[in-house]
């Protein structure tokens, strides 16, 4: 029986019994089936640090920062090693994060240090609604809609797994018009014949679902991907791929190894801001991770991938938000 390609991710990925972030990631880094800035070089880490220091000096009211995907503790340590002392202790430091095995590593790593939860809405909830968010690498991992351009019209990428060999089959998408006019890609004809796109449909649902939780403070949001159409160029099949063991799958490699490897697909931040614009998020900040890095001063020649803007560091992306209290 067919099902969207967006059911197969978040059972891939998510499911409680046998999706990869639940029972099967046992590491991020070297020793994981991949590796994140934070995991490569400390600064990122020490960037946020700066960050923090900054938005705290404009809302010295907000005492808690919450980290969402912290996967394994390790820009936490860093962000709180960076600053000092007395800047540490003024504030409640939290975790959220849906991965049993992940939280008990930040755990080990963290001891008291922090605070975990498993949703950012409760999170909120429970420290009164005004905080400092900051998430890496995060958005990359929620569950998309796939479509190609088919006939004249963007059609839904479905899938089954019942054969000998994992079978794609196009179908129309259930998109109502409404929803269709908050992604770009509806906005202009594709770049390619039988271009793919993804749509990050669970990343405005997740917005939209704590938004009412998070009465004032800022976020800063890391992750690889870009402005639409930039996102498409020279990219006739989306940014879909797999991740196991530090080797990259694409194509029908995506359907093997189900919840033993990580999926994953670029951020389209033209959505991303919209989206953010809609809920009354000001933006303060969009650059690249080269560009934010950068201005943290950092002289560890070990780091330098994060400021190189044609690797790494120009293909993350950060956007920093500002939510004030009414006056
Ligand atoms: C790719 S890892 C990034 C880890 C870390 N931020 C870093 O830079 O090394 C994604 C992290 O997000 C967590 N995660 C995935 N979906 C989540 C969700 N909906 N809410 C909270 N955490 C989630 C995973 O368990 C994992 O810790």
């Amino acid at each position: 029986m067919p099902e969207t390609f967006t059911s197969f991710m978040a059972r891939a990925l998510h499911d409680p019994q046998r999706g990869y972030y639940a029972r099967r990631v046992q590491t991020i880094g070297a020793k994981g089936d991949f590796s994140t800035s934070a995991t490569l070089s400390p600064q990122l880490g020490q960037s946020i640090a700066k960050w923090l220091q900054a938005e705290s000096r404009s809302m010295p009211h907000v005492r808690h920062i919450i980290e969402v995907g912290a996967g394994n503790g390790m820009l936490m340590e860093t962000v709180q090693k960076t600053l000092n002392w007395w800047q540490r202790r003024r504030f409640h430091w939290h975790i959220v994060d849906t991965s049993e095995g992940l939280r008990n590593q930040q755990k080990q790593r963290l001891g008291k240090r922090a605070t975990w939860h498993t949703d950012l809405g409760s999170a909120l909830k429970f420290i009164g609604g005004e905080a400092f968010i900051y998430h890496n690498e995060l958005l990359d991992a929620f569950p998309v809609i796939l479509l190609q351009w088919q006939d004249h019209e963007w059609q839904e990428v479905y899938v089954d797994l019942g054969g000998n060999q994992p079978k794609e089959l196009l179908m129309p998408h259930a998109l109502n018009m409404t929803e269709r006019d908050s992604f770009s890609i509806f906005q202009q004809p594709p770049l390619t014949a039988n271009q793919r796109a993804e749509l990050h449909l669970s990343v405005r649902d997740w917005l939209q679902s704590w938004a009412p939780c998070w009465t004032a403070g800022s976020m800063l949001t890391v992750d690889y991907g870009d402005v639409f159409p930039a996102l498409y160029h020279r990219r006739p099949r989306g940014t879909l791929r797999a991740y196991l063991m530090h080797q990259r799958m694409e194509g029908a490699e995506i359907y093997q190894n189900i919840g033993r490897q990580d999926i994953t697909a670029d951020i389209n931040f033209t959505d991303y801001r919209s989206w953010a614009a809609v809920l009354g998020w000001q933006e303060t900040m969009f650059s690249t991770q080269a560009e934010f890095c950068k201005l943290s001063k950092v002289s560890d020649h070990q780091t330098t991938n994060l400021l190189d803007s044609d690797g790494a560091g120009g293909a993350f992306k950060v956007v920093s938000h500002r939510k004030q209290k009414p006056a």
